[in-house]
């Protein structure tokens, strides 16, 4: 669980991408959560939007993204997109939702047109216009996350070290919300979380999908025209988790884990030593698995205990019901008669 300066506590995100631009879903997502909030309920989630431009970019069509299949077992394991972040632009989507009472939403935002000094110089009038945006319009997010690693640009380079740090130094001179940065496998991640730390810009560190040749070194990608896009879902993790991995041992700057792919995976990226998960691919593969792997968690969340033993457990929840069978002796005679009940 992640405590931001604003009081509020995030544990589980929707990844930018997933639900949307404003967090409700694409329709299929607000068709599904129509029919049964118990097959999608957005309220579960942090939503990410997806990533908005200082203006208007066509990016490289919205079929530019397919699922990774292991013809093994004939699965979805992963996705790769090279969208190139189309959007209508930032000051589009403020007005747009200007009359909106978005809950828990975190608004994404890029800058990657033009050369760098274009790139900076249209970043800081963005983050100019965002903060005048919420302050005049009222709209309360509850975040800001900084994409500050696209895969997906025509310039194909991602920020090193110092262009993060001042891109994170801009916005957190005009933005008075928590800041997100959303970093990739593909930076030196370490050394950013260490400077962003020293100089505590960000309140938390998301993960962007992998580029292809990471994970697929020797397999053309479907998109290689568009520099190969990015991998997400099961496919990435050995990449993803172990900067999860990495970036806690680096910084104590709380790291949001992706790539989960099914409900044990949430407990292993918390071992990782991420206090926070987004689903992001998963919601195209299952678009229903994010909602029922929350509520199962909140479920088991109203039955743990925390026992005199709960501030040394890493995953920092307490214990869930498994471990409390494994912990049963540690546990007070109180919450011994509360279990036995629910066990008849
Ligand atoms: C189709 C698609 C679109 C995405 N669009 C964005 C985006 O606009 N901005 C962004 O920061 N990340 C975007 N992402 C990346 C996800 O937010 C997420 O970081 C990535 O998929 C890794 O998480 P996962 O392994 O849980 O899927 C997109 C991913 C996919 C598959």
């Amino acid at each position: 669980m992640i405590r931001f300066s604003n009081g509020q506590e995030a544990m589980f995100f929707a990844a930018s991408g997933a639900l949307g631009f404003d967090g409700r879903g694409w329709w299929h997502e607000r068709l599904l959560s129509k029919i049964s909030k118990k097959l999608l309920d957005p309220s579960l989630f942090w939503a990410v939007g997806k990533t908005l431009t200082p203006s208007l970019r066509k990016g490289n069509g919205w079929f530019k993204a397919q699922p990774i299949i292991d013809w093994t077992t004939f699965r979805i394991v992963g996705w790769v997109n090279a969208l190139g972040m189309p959007n209508d632009g930032c000051a589009v989507w403020f007005l747009e939702h200007m009359r909106d009472g978005l809950r828990n939403f975190v608004l994404s935002v890029a800058s990657v047109n033009g050369d760098a000094k274009k790139r900076f110089l249209d970043w800081e009038i963005m983050m100019a216009s965002i903060a005048a945006w919420c302050d005049g319009l009222h709209i309360d997010l509850a975040a800001l996350e900084l994409n500050l690693s696209c895969p997906n640009t025509e310039h194909g380079k991602l920020p090193d070290v110092n262009e993060v740090v001042e891109f994170c130094r801009a916005a957190k001179a005009r933005i008075k919300i928590p800041l997100i940065v959303k970093l990739s496998v593909a930076q030196d991640y370490c050394e950013i979380a260490r400077r962003l730390e020293k100089e505590k810009l960000v309140e938390a560190i998301s993960i962007n999908s992998v580029p292809w040749r990471l994970v697929f070194p020797d397999r053309v990608s479907p998109f290689a025209k568009f520099g190969g896009g990015g991998v997400s879902g099961k496919i990435a993790q050995d990449h993803t988790w172990d900067m999860v991995r990495k970036l806690s041992e680096a910084s104590s700057i709380p790291v949001i884990a992706p790539s989960i792919w099914n409900y044990e995976d949430i407990d292993h990226v918390m071992q990782l030593g991420a206090q926070a998960v987004h689903f992001g691919s998963v919601f195209m593969a299952s678009p229903w698995f994010p909602t029922r792997a929350v509520r199962r968690w909140n479920e088991e969340q109203k039955l743990f205990v925390h026992s005199d033993h709960a501030d040394k457990d890493p995953v920092g929840r307490g214990i869930t019901i498994q471990r409390w069978l494994e912990k049963g002796p540690q546990l007070t005679e109180e919450v011994g008669k509360v279990f036995r009940a629910i066990k008849k």
